[in-house]
């Protein structure tokens, strides 16, 4: 079904005044749109630089509708710097340099290492992603109960204090929108002290079946599921995400009244109810365009040209286990054995962004992506053509430019949101190039039908994949990534944002008159 809001900023235009006209929006996430880094000039001043996480990027938009305020980690010494030196941490909202106000939360370094490094990702992230390692760490619930309460609770606490501060200072009703898998807490904390305010929590990753949460201790999952309840709204990217939530609260939270319905899906506990939505995220498909004829993204296509084989595949993934990046040069290994007319022919891009470096299985895994990466280039590797080519930074600009020039974009993630280069990948690219998408993946829901499907852990099946892109007929690939910029173009980050500004309106209304903030003081 056509959304109202696609390629209609108008619609969305209207809706974002309506809704939040008389609205303060208080965006909650641990990674902020803003990050300092130490500044190297003579003067040392810190200099700002704009994060290119997806979340950021897809909730800027709402600020063009409502004063936002972003409530988010000081991740950088530089952010704690510029925080400290600041009044209540709160910076820009001043200048359309700065069009949102963020409030830096700020902790203690040893607190943070073990809110991030400890439990967001080794445990829940892992945990989500179905890679909790059960057999290799039988205890690791003793190993990291003590970085539960003396990081992930307080960290959450502190996110707690910042909202309320903005509640506080709000002159106009608020609309709280948390994010994701660090916060899980803080709308409970929120709830207890501004029980009128519109919550909203958005969980950009999958939520696994109750017998996944069974690993934790119970008392966790429990409190996890408690504190998403303090919500008015929690949205999934996936039917099968939404799903899974409701089951996990019906069996770990005594009393919560369960409602499946997917129209109406919703959870009552203690007289408050939580509306259960899935909203797949997509991306801005006019930004990507303007972003595209930027000089920026032009210069590294230059840069690029060079490294293109006749036939050329791309991946864009940050080094993470869950994106199965060693699994897919396996099967590009494979490609080239079974097809070695291929070789001397094909390229492999990989652009590969830094990732959660503190972190061990991350630092191993990044070990055995370049091992990889060097046994293949070293065995196939000819005068003037190397099979793979690392590109191994973050930069968003030469992502954008080497999509632009695929034959074929591989993407096999083990477990998978929404994954939003998949989305990208057909909108910029100009070479009717052809999609491999995990059917792990969030997106394979959408696009699946125009991509060609493997199973994650199938070698076999991505090689022969790879090889049907390669060899498939102009005619179906022109066929095939036309539909795919077609579904994407009817569900693009517009109809998101939609979705979520629906959700609020629906809230406020059943709250009537009572939507003007109201916290105990
Ligand atoms: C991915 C996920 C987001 C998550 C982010 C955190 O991009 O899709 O849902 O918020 O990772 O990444 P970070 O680099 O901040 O650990």
């Amino acid at each position: 079904m056509r959304s109202p809001y696609s390629n209609n900023p108008k619609n969305l235009g209207e809706l974002g005044q309506q809704v939040l006209a008389d609205k303060r929006l208080i965006l909650v996430s641990n990674r902020g749109p803003i990050e300092y880094r130490a500044g190297g000039g003579d003067d040392h001043e810190s200099q700002a630089c704009y994060g290119s996480g997806g979340v950021a990027v897809a909730l800027s938009a709402a600020a063009r509708y409502a004063p936002v305020t972003w409530v988010a980690s000081a991740m950088t010494d530089a952010d704690r710097q510029v925080a400290q030196r600041s009044e209540d941490n709160i910076i820009g909202g001043d200048s359309e340099e700065h069009p949102w106000r963020v409030r830096f939360v700020v902790v203690p370094d040893g607190v943070y290492e073990r809110y991030y490094n400890l439990v967001s990702n080794p445990v829940l992230w892992f945990l989500q992603h179905s890679l909790w390692k059960r057999l290799e760490r039988p205890s690791l619930w003793h190993d990291i109960q003590e970085a539960w309460e003396q990081g992930y609770v307080p960290v959450n606490r502190r996110f707690a204090e910042a909202v309320l501060a903005e509640l506080q200072m709000a002159d106009t009703a608020p609309c709280v929108m948390f994010h994701d898998y660090h916060l899980y807490l803080a709308p409970l904390y929120v709830r207890a002290q501004a029980p009128e305010a519109i919550l909203t929590h958005f969980i950009h990753i999958p939520w696994p079946p109750p017998e996944t949460w069974q690993q934790l201790p119970w008392d966790v999952t429990e409190d996890i599921c408690r504190g998403l309840l303090a919500n008015d709204v929690v949205g999934f990217q996936t039917a099968d995400s939404a799903h899974n939530f409701l089951a996990t609260c019906e069996r770990f939270v005594a009393g919560a009244e369960v409602r499946f319905d997917p129209d109406e899906a919703s959870i009552r506990l203690s007289g408050h109810l939580t509306k259960v939505r899935h909203h797949p995220i997509s991306v801005d498909v006019a930004e990507l365009g303007r972003r595209m004829a930027s000089p920026e993204v032009e210069a590294y296509r230059h840069k690029l040209a060079p490294l293109r084989g006749r036939y050329t595949i791309v991946r864009v993934d940050r080094v993470d286990p869950s994106k199965n990046i060693v699994a897919g040069f396996k099967a590009f290994d494979l490609l080239l054995q079974r097809h070695p007319e291929l070789i001397g022919q094909v390229k492999f891009l990989a652009l590969l962004v830094p990732s959660r470096t503190g972190i061990p299985e991350y630092r191993r895994y990044t070990e055995e992506v370049l091992t990889a990466i060097r046994d293949i280039n070293s065995r196939y590797q000819r005068a003037g053509w190397r099979p793979i080519e690392l590109l191994y930074e973050n930069s968003y600009p030469q992502a954008l430019a080497a999509m632009s020039l695929y034959d074929v974009l591989l993407v096999n993630s083990l477990a998978d949101g929404m994954n939003l280069v998949s989305k990208e990948g057909p909108i910029v690219n100009e070479r009717d190039g052809v999609l491999v998408l995990s059917r792990a993946a969030g997106s394979h829901a959408e696009l699946g039908e125009h991509a060609l499907s493997v199973d994650p852990t199938d070698i076999e099946g991505t090689a022969e994949a790879l090889a049907s892109a390669l060899s498939m007929p102009e005619a179906e690939r022109r066929a095939r990534a036309s539909r795919l910029r077609q579904t994407i173009g009817r569900n693009d980050l517009a109809v998101w944002l939609g979705n979520q500004l629906e959700d609020v309106r629906s809230v406020a209304l059943e709250r009537g008159v009572r939507s003007t903030a109201s916290v105990a003081r």
